[in-house]
């Protein structure tokens, strides 16, 4: 199954990015980092004050993803640590989740000026180092946060009105798509949406928790050894 998703992703890398880069053999999200703090990929790179990679358990069974770093997020490297942090801390909280036990990145690892939506040309340039980070990871779950996230990883049109709180499996991989915290700031009855739909994702990680165990009970089994040779008692 994990194999799937690798090569799955693979594929979704080869397509996106230019092979024969140092960050597509990185093995660590230390190394990614490494390897791509100082991107000049697209012209943020000349205006952000910090690269934004992500936050949270290399090994994590839940992967959050935004759009893009905003104005706190550029100045300490971290993603979501503003007001829309908050309340996704919040949130985790009431499905007994701390930031530390999830993983939190972006579609865009560097802020667009005065936080505009992300453009194509800059997620085209940016989101192999997504799907590297997937790749990494091997999240079970991934949660995508609002409609860049969602549009992007999911490759479709319909947007997060429709899609929300649902579970959405596409190929080997597993998404939840949930609305923008900051959409919940700045529309208000969105916030009981967002906390439904967390109870929802709570729902859909327990489920799957029993599937992900059947898989690997099933995959760990012997083979079912052929029928032993009747004796031939007759020849003794
Ligand atoms: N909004 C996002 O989409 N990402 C962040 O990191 C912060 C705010």
């Amino acid at each position: 199954m994990r194999l799937l998703r690798l090569l799955e992703l693979h594929q979704l890398l080869s397509l996106g990015g230019a092979m024969g880069e140092e960050w597509e053999s990185a093995s660590s999200l230390g190394e990614l980092f490494e390897a791509i703090k100082d991107c000049r990929r697209c012209p943020l790179g000349a205006t952000r004050t910090n690269l934004v990679l992500g936050t949270g358990d290399e090994q994590a069974e839940i992967m959050f993803v935004g759009e893009a770093p905003g104005f706190h997020e550029d100045k300490q490297g971290i993603p979501f640590v503003g007001p829309a942090g908050q309340l996704l801390d919040q949130l985790l909280g009431s499905i007994g989740l701390e930031r530390s036990q999830v993983y939190i990145a972006n579609t865009l690892k560097c802020r667009p000026p005065e936080n505009r939506d992300p453009q194509p040309q800059e997620l085209e340039t940016c989101t192999p180092f997504l799907f590297k980070q997937i790749e990494i990871i091997g999240p079970h779950i991934i949660c995508t946060l609002g409609n860049h996230a969602t549009k992007t990883l999911l490759a479709t049109s319909t947007g997060i009105t429709q899609l929300h709180g649902k579970l959405t499996r596409k190929g080997s991989l597993v998404y939840v798509p949930l609305f923008h915290p900051a959409a919940a700031l700045h529309k208000p009855p969105l916030k009981n949406t967002l906390i439904e739909d967390f109870q929802r994702l709570r729902e859909h990680l327990d489920s799957e928790r029993v599937r992900w165990r059947e898989e690997a009970e099933a995959a760990a089994e012997p083979e079912a050894s052929p029928e032993a040779e009747p004796e031939q008692m007759g020849l003794f």
